[in-house]
């Protein structure tokens, strides 16, 4: 074992591609073995199970040994080993192929920025190597060290390894990828890999592990602007908890951080890390556990970021590798994750496809398997993401149909924020307390929510009737009437409902902001929309739930619906094949399973009094 003397703590990632039979596992065993880096008797238990089954002894046989305990765990489709020089720790990632390559890059499971690549000196570069290569560009991986195995198959010659140097060589420049340095390598016989090999006395360059050692260290993300992808939000007692992981920068306790791309401030009060003491800072590689001065409505898939922001757009420019045999249409529907955020995306142009031996660019009508692409992805959820030349970990996307990678993709420049959209918000010249006073009465959201046949929309106008005899100023969204002009372009799947209400939401909002009593009627099934919808119009907005059970609402069915759902002519129907969740803390539940509806209006009125009225300061309101 080597003595642990070294002057960092951070393991540097390395990712390890190459055509299947060019040799990786073999380099990767040899090299475990060399660095002494074996568990103990690991190389006598491969011997006895190769003596048992009277085969040869092969160096591969070591990285089988770590897959095959690696299978009995949790399911991670890399090989992931640690290697230990003197100088440094690395991480050594074998990813079998493509599509799992890239499903664990983009999804920050292995966030290298160096790669081993393996050729093997007889095979030469091939079409693959040139799409590993591609891949690395893709990722912006940025070093690489060429590894030119088998050596023995050419007698240790100096001849066809410069070929095959020349040649890799030259890609990876017009690739722009650096390349640190190309080593003839017998892996089998541990040729080069610590120390320089007598049978190869032409070469006198780095061995695997020097050229390993002089990459650039780990800590660079350290230094690059503060990105934290949220993955959750847990509720301890009163306590909410972000955690997530920092691809990128660092924080402490005190430091003032901002959502992208709700864009909302916080300060942090409180830093946990699991299984460790409580801390008063992290950085890049570490998952923290948060706690903020103030409560926001915060998801997964929020970026928690410094001053400098990430970029926020709906239509986003990528470059990808497509994998699936299908070719990719303009128009196709995917999905597309980035970090911790998942977006559903249409393919809005496909800008150009690059032929990948020559690294030109043409116009294509569709993409081909294997084939990259320049091409715009627009979704209805922005995206808050970063471009690859800026800050790869978040500017990395995994393409996804229904359920398989389908391919991988990286923001491209990106033009800056908001600001870039020339959008410049006028301030109104008459205050909220103008307002108030006209009207006399305060504005704000009350947001109905509840099944279809719940009574939503029956109460709602009530309500506004009732309010409008008082001379208030009172206005009803409706689902029904929103979706036939307004949202006449949205459906009932999660997205399209996720879109209604945050368009309704936006409009309560203006209505309010008039001076309004805003009284929306919308089934709004999910949690996070209506909590969402409160943060468009905080300290307005009243969550109240209409309640009724399905079985009652069904038996009522005013529209049919249910029976039509029953009967499977409307699908993904409230309550009957699609969820709804019931708020948790509601403002006011007003019961209609129990309650007439005069009594209902009674205390939504009550209600409203409460929370509206205008009380001129001096005097004491008498509801
Ligand atoms: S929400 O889920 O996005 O909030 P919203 O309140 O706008 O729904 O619309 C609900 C109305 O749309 C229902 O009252 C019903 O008339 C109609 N509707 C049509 N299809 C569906 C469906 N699959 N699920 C629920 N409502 C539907």
């Amino acid at each position: 074992m080597i003595e642990n003397t070294k002057d960092t703590d951070l393991i540097l990632p390395v990712v390890v591609v190459g055509h299947v039979d060019h040799g990786k596992s073999t380099l990767l065993g040899r090299l475990l073995f060399e660095t002494d880096c074996l568990p103990e008797g690991k190389i006598d238990s491969i011997k006895a199970m190769v003596n048992r089954r009277s085969t040869q002894f092969e160096w591969s046989f070591v990285m089988d040994a770590f897959k095959a305990e690696r299978d009995q765990g949790v399911t991670i489709d890399t090989t992931q080993i640690e290697l230990r020089t003197q100088d440094r720790d690395y991480l050594l990632i074998d990813a079998p192929g493509h599509e799992q390559f890239l499903k664990n890059m983009i999804t920050g499971a292995a966030n290298a920025a160096a790669a081993l690549l393996v050729i093997d000196v007889v095979e030469g570069v091939r079409d693959q190597t040139h799409r590993h290569a591609y891949l690395l560009k893709l990722l912006s991986v940025q070093e690489v060290v060429v590894i030119v195995n088998k050596m023995d198959l050419v007698d240790h010659a100096q001849k066809p390894f410069e070929d095959v140097a020349r040649q890799i060589r030259s890609y990876l420049e017009e690739l722009d990828i650096q390349c640190q340095t190309v080593i003839p390598v017998t892996a089998r016989d541990g040729d080069n890999l610590v120390v320089l090999s007598e049978r190869m006395s032409w070469y006198r360059g780095s061995t695997v592990v020097k050229a390993l050692e002089a990459l650039s260290p780990a800590s660079l993300l350290i230094d690059k602007p503060l990105r934290l992808p949220v993955q959750d939000i847990y509720h301890f007692d009163s306590r909410r908890i972000v955690v997530g992981r920092i691809e990128s920068g660092r924080l402490k306790v005190g430091d003032e951080v901002s959502f992208s791309p709700t864009g909302k401030v916080a300060t942090i009060t409180g830093l946990e890390q699991w299984n460790a003491a409580r801390k008063i800072s992290a950085g890049a590689g570490e998952s923290v556990a948060l706690t903020l001065d103030r409560e926001l409505f915060i998801e997964r898939g929020q970026i928690i970021h410094s001053m400098n922001a990430p970029h926020v757009t709906h239509d986003l420019t990528v470059r990808l590798i497509w994998l699936a045999r299908t070719p990719l249409e303009l128009g196709a529907k995917l999905q597309v994750k980035f970090m911790t955020s998942t977006h559903q995306v249409t393919i809005a142009a496909i800008k150009a496809v690059i032929d990948l031996e020559e690294l030109t660019f043409s116009a294509a009508e569709r993409v081909q398997q294997n084939t990259v692409a320049e091409v715009v992805l627009h979704s209805r959820t922005p995206f808050a993401v970063d471009s690859v030349d800026e800050l790869a970990p978040t500017a990395r996307g995994v393409l996804f149909d229904t359920f398989n990678v389908v391919g991988g993709c990286v923001a491209l420049n990106l033009p800056t924020s908001s600001d870039s959209r020339n959008i410049y918000p006028t301030g109104h010249r008459i205050s909220v307390e103008q307002r108030v006073l006209a009207n006399g009465h305060k504005s704000g959201v009350l947001w109905f929510t509840g099944l279809s046949g719940s009574g939503k929309s029956t109460l709602a106008m009530a309500l506004e009737q009732e309010l409008f005899k008082r001379g208030w100023q009172a206005y009803v969204l409706d689902g029904d009437n929103v979706r036939d002009r307004l949202n006449r372009d949205l459906g009932f799947s999660p997205d399209d409902r996720s879109e209604n209400i945050r368009r309704v939401a936006e409009v309560a909002r203006l209505l309010a902001d008039s001076g309004n009593i805003v009284i929306t009627a919308f089934i709004s099934p999910y949690q996070v929309d209506r909590e969402r919808a409160r943060e468009i119009a905080p300290g307005a907005f009243h969550e109240i739930y209409i309640k009724a059970g399905v079985q009652v609402c069904e038996d009522r069915d005013p529209k049919g619906l249910y029976a039509k759902a029953r009967r499977g002519e409307i699908s993904e129907f409230t309550g009957v094949d699609a969820p709804y969740e019931a708020p948790e803390q509601a403002d006011l539940v007003i019961d209609t399973e129990n309650k007439s509806v005069e009594e209902c209006l009674e205390m939504l009125a009550s209600y409203v009094d409460d929370a509206f009225a205008y009380v001129p300061s001096g005097r004491k309101h008498v509801a």
